[in-house]
């Protein structure tokens, strides 16, 4: 084959899918960060008024609250939550979400408004059971009978185990913790490696010794 010079090669054409193919790789990023950006979930869940009206006063949460409670001074909700923060629309902002699932007695994810829409607040002596969803019959506080389990987002909803795709898209991203999320995943924590031969959590040999 003939060597030519590059010129010989461009036409109208070819310079034409050369302009298109750089204005959709340059807008579909655009579009991810522009998404990605947005502010419709603190506008709705800062907004007292707004979200007493929804009917859930219980999910209130403001900038200032998120600062003090995660120590995290420049953090959006998406950023630890996902969904869509460009939504004004509950139902279409939580599509995606990541919030806390909670396990049924026969061990599926149940609807977390549906099963239980109250705060989850540690109290009292025994902090970590009483956070636990409770009803209240013969005058006393009793664990809720359809919920077996609370567990924090990073599980996978099917198999609640740890699911390290979603620490990717969240904690381990660049510029937040990819390398503590490195060092995570070779720990005997995230691979549940051995876990059974474990009698406790913290003394050695357990998984956060
Ligand atoms: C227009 C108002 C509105 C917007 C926008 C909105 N939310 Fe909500 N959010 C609500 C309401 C109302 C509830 C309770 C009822 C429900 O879940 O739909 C709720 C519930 C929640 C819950 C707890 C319930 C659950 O399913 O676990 C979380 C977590 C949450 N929102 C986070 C977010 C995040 C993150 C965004 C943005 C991606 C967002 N919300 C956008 C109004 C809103
Ligand atoms: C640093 C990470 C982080 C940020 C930022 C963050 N959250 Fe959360 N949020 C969590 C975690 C972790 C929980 C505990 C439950 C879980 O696993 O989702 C939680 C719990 C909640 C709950 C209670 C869920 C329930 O079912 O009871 C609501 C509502 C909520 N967040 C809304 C928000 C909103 C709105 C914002 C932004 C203003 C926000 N969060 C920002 C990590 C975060």
């Amino acid at each position: 084959m003939r060597i030519g010079t590059i010129s010989e090669f461009l036409n109208l054409k070819i310079i034409i899918i050369f302009i298109l193919q750089f204005l959709i790789i340059v807008g579909s990023l655009g579009y991810k960060t522009w998404k990605e950006r947005g502010d419709e979930c603190i506008k709705c869940h800062s907004d007292m008024e707004k979200i007493t009206k929804l009917g859930y006063p219980q999910f209130y949460v403001t900038d200032d609250m998120i600062k003090k409670e995660t120590k995290h001074l420049n953090i959006k909700c998406q950023d630890c939550h996902l969904g869509n923060p460009r939504a004004k629309e509950p139902a279409k902002a939580h599509e995606g979400m990541l919030s806390i699932i909670l396990v049924s007695e026969e061990g599926e994810k149940l609807k977390r408004i549906e099963t239980y829409p109250y705060k989850l607040i540690p109290s009292g002596e025994d902090k970590i059971r009483n956070m636990l969803p409770q009803v209240e019959y013969d005058g006393k506080l009793h664990p809720h009978p359809q919920v077996r389990n609370v567990l924090w987002h990073d599980r996978d909803p099917i198999t609640f185990n740890y699911d390290p795709t979603i620490t990717k898209k969240t904690c381990g991203r660049s510029g937040c913790h990819p390398s503590e999320m490195k060092q995570f995943h070779t720990t005997i924590m995230a691979t549940n490696l051995r876990q059974r031969t474990m009698k406790t959590w913290l003394d050695p040999y357990g998984p956060q010794n």
